[in-house]
């Protein structure tokens, strides 16, 4: 998707070495030097005059583009404000500038002076991996359904001058993860971001295989209705009931480490349109719904960013694919319907489905043998009243892993937020017809819905990821390619141990 490549290395003669656009990062009151000064030099001291004149402060956020020198046809410069303030709030906003200022002068090459920065290691690492995740979501443009698409702009090489500020190896390894996160993340978005009527539960299963195909560690397998139906899957299947499409149980297993090891397992919803079945949901806003597989869309970037990056774990994606829509054949409120793991369920409310198709993806989960599983999906509404959409909501069994998630989160700025999951709350899931209800009446939403959730999977360390409110924008309307981020970085500390 992305032909975007990066590079690092330590580059002596700043002044010859060509490039589209030499970006040096500046901050207020500082004293050239460096890079900086080198081509303030080979420029006649137009650095130093544009920064006399007050035409640049370097301002956090300020940008001032200077006619090149040579082989080096523009130099710009880049704010970044107080030199002491400069956190990674300050170092995103940098990586921000540098795309729009790239992007308005359609530069294809430019070559990154990272010394100006004054980072230890540990932050430039953290900045080159932002950095090229940015520059490569950014470029993202959906096309696929456009007769005309504009053909974009698009960055096509970064070289980034270490000048031993950072070990090229280190900021190579950094661009390298940037760059597939933001690959797997533009994957997401674009799964995402296709309709409902292109995007169904079969068009996923393909998209799987292709993957497969692509990746000799990857091996996909997809569980069909028949299959499903002999496993007891009762659940999944009263979802897909008033559906023409049928249901998908995809599962891509990634092994990357000795067979021996215990896989980290991804589940995701992959409501492929949301209706709510019977329980029909209004009209405003419905096309939304074709975002219901966000879950999925997440899983998919994520199995195809660990596979880039040939991680040296074992990791099984599996999406619960399904179409909730009303039919003679639907599910009704008030049916019980018995899950794979014989836990029975009444269906008080058909767009409550999410959990269905999910209870038994996990209860298929176990037999992974899974170090941990993380199922992630547009859950409920209650979860965007609670939380908005800044931070996905988390729920997990497990204390270490709640915190190496939110941590995840942290350090990607893909963020999320803890909720409780007290037992109290699962008395509202209460049935006078079956074990279980499907909905916990009006109070916690997103909780009581994590609480269903959370009885099929006592049986390892699981977490999950409600992500309603962070899957997508409405305004512009599009995919985010949340969680791909935080998941990819989860994968990538557990690889590093
Ligand atoms: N996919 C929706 C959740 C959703 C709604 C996500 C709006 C993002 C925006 C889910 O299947 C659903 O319909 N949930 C219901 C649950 C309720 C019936 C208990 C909801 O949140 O209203
Ligand atoms: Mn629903
Ligand atoms: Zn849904």
């Amino acid at each position: 998707m992305s032909a975007m490549t990066f590079s690092a290395r330590d580059i002596k003669d700043v002044t010859t070495t060509g490039t589209e656009c030499a970006i040096l990062p500046l901050f207020h009151g500082a004293k050239l030097s460096g890079a900086a000064l080198k081509l303030d030099k080979a420029s006649s001291g137009a650095i130093k005059s544009a920064l006399a004149l007050g035409d640049f402060s370097a301002k956090s956020g300020e940008i001032l583009m200077l006619p090149g020198v040579g082989a080096i046809k523009r130099i710009l410069l880049l704010g970044c404000g107080d030199a002491k303030k400069f956190d990674r709030a300050g170092a995103r906003k940098f990586c921000q500038q540098v795309y729009r200022a790239l992007e308005s002068k359609q530069a294809t090459k430019a070559m990154l002076h990272l010394a100006g920065l004054g980072l230890k290691e540990k932050e430039a690492v953290w900045t080159l991996t932002y950095l090229a995740r940015h520059l490569v979501a950014s470029s993202y443009r959906y096309t696929e359904t456009v007769s005309k698409p504009k053909t974009p702009w698009k960055l096509s090489r970064l070289v980034v001058n270490t000048s031993g500020a950072v070990s090229s190896r280190a900021a190579s390894d950094a661009l390298r993860q940037g760059r597939a996160t933001g690959i797997g993340v533009n994957e997401a978005r674009n799964l995402a971001n296709l309709p409902g009527n292109i995007c169904t539960p079969s068009y996923l299963a393909n998209h799987a295989r292709k993957l497969g195909r692509n990746n000799a560690k990857l091996k996909v397998t997809v569980v069909e209705e028949k299959k499903m139906r002999e496993l007891g899957m009762g659940a999944l299947l009263s979802v897909s009931a008033g559906s023409d499409q049928p249901a998908k149980l995809i599962v891509m297993q990634y092994k990357g480490g000795k067979a021996t090891d215990k896989p980290h397992v991804l589940v995701g919803k992959g409501i492929t349109f949301d209706t709510g079945g019977i329980s029909l949901k209004p009209g405003a806003k419905m096309d939304e719904m074709k975002f219901d597989m966000g879950g999925a869309a997440s899983v998919f970037g994520t199995m195809r960013a660990v596979a880039d990056l040939g991680l040296g774990i074992n990791v099984v994606g599996i999406v619960a694919a399904a179409e909730n829509m009303p039919s003679g054949g639907a599910t009704k409120p008030g049916d019980v319907v018995t899950s794979m793991s014989g836990t029975t369920i009444e269906v008080l409310n058909t767009d409550a489905e999410g959990r269905l198709v999910l209870c038994d993806a996990l209860t298929y989960a176990s037999r992974f043998k899974p170090a941990s599983v993380i199922d992630i999906a547009t859950l409920t509404g209650a979860c965007v009243v609670a939380l908005g959409s800044q931070a996905s909501g988390l729920f997990a069994n497990d204390d270490t892993l709640a915190e190496q998630l939110l941590a995840a989160g942290t350090d990607t700025h893909d963020r999320a937020w803890r909720m409780p999951l007290w037992d109290e709350y699962q008395g509202q899931l209460k049935s006078n017809f079956a074990d279980l209800a499907n909905i916990g009446g009006p109070g916690g939403g997103s909780i009581t819905a994590a609480c269903f959730l959370s009885r099929f999977t006592e049986d390892y360390t699981w977490a999950h990821l409600d992500i309603a409110g962070s899957a997508w924008d409405s305004a512009p309307k599009g995919a985010t390619g949340r969680p791909v981020a935080l998941l990819t970085r989860y994968l990538m500390d557990r690889a590093e141990k």
